[in-house]
């Protein structure tokens, strides 16, 4: 599947402008599309990254990382994601990235996604559902996200996000309405972050492979 993701990233470049500020995001896909940037750093300002891994590998590549409360809003966000569905919502967050992911996906007006083939679904919910959450709450957020939603929270042992706080893992989901779970566990008192990217979709899909769709 690497290739598949290495592919997508290249592809992705397409999207980019010179002089532009762009969000990345976190993980392997992105990584490629890091090193594809990283083959020319001059040609963008900036980028606003969404975790301290893609900062330090942005930087490892000379290029400038800028806070979002300077750069302002974003024409471009370039990002992975771990399930995708035919409406172009995501699940995200198998990285713990989540958070800043959102925010920047938000913040951007073009949401690129670049995938392998495998992280197609009809409907989401096959991976589990990450949900960042502050850690005194932990206990709560699982009871109540058990009871909402008949998932089954598991805490991400060991891990702490770039935030300082803790992850869920919520098993056993089929997401037939994305937007409506994404609404609820949003509510519930100490959720930071949902890994659903429904409310604010991805705006194009580029899946690697033999042969490179842009949807
Ligand atoms: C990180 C993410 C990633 O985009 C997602 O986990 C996909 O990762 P990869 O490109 O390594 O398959 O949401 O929080």
């Amino acid at each position: 599947m690497s290739e598949a993701k290495r592919l997508a990233a290249e592809k992705a470049i397409e999207f980019v402008e010179d002089g532009m500020t762009v969000g990345v995001g976190t993980g392997s896909t992105v990584a490629y599309f890091i090193d594809a940037l990283g083959r020319d750093p001059g040609r963008i300002k900036a980028a606003v990254s969404s975790s301290e891994q893609s900062t330090a590998r942005l930087r490892a590549h000379g290029i400038e990382v800028m806070d979002l409360n300077h750069s302002g809003n974003l024409s471009l966000y370039v990002d992975g994601a771990d399930e995708f569905d035919p409406k172009k919502c995501l699940i995200k967050g198998g990285g713990a990235a989540l958070t800043r992911e959102k925010i920047i996906a938000q913040a951007s007006a073009k949401f690129v996604c670049i995938v392998d083939p495998s992280k197609q679904v009809p409907v989401l919910g096959k991976f589990p559902l990450p949900v960042e959450v502050i850690p005194m709450a932990r206990s709560l957020v699982a009871r109540e996200i058990l009871s909402l939603t008949g998932g089954q929270p598991v805490w991400r042992d060991g891990v702490i996000t770039d935030n300082g706080n803790v992850i869920l893992d919520v098993h056993n989901l089929a997401i037939t309405d994305p937007v409506a779970m994404e609404t609820a566990l949003n509510q519930i008192p100490g959720v930071v972050a949902v890994g659903l990217f429904a409310r604010r979709p991805a705006d194009v899909l580029i899946i690697g492979g033999d042969t490179v769709q842009v949807l």
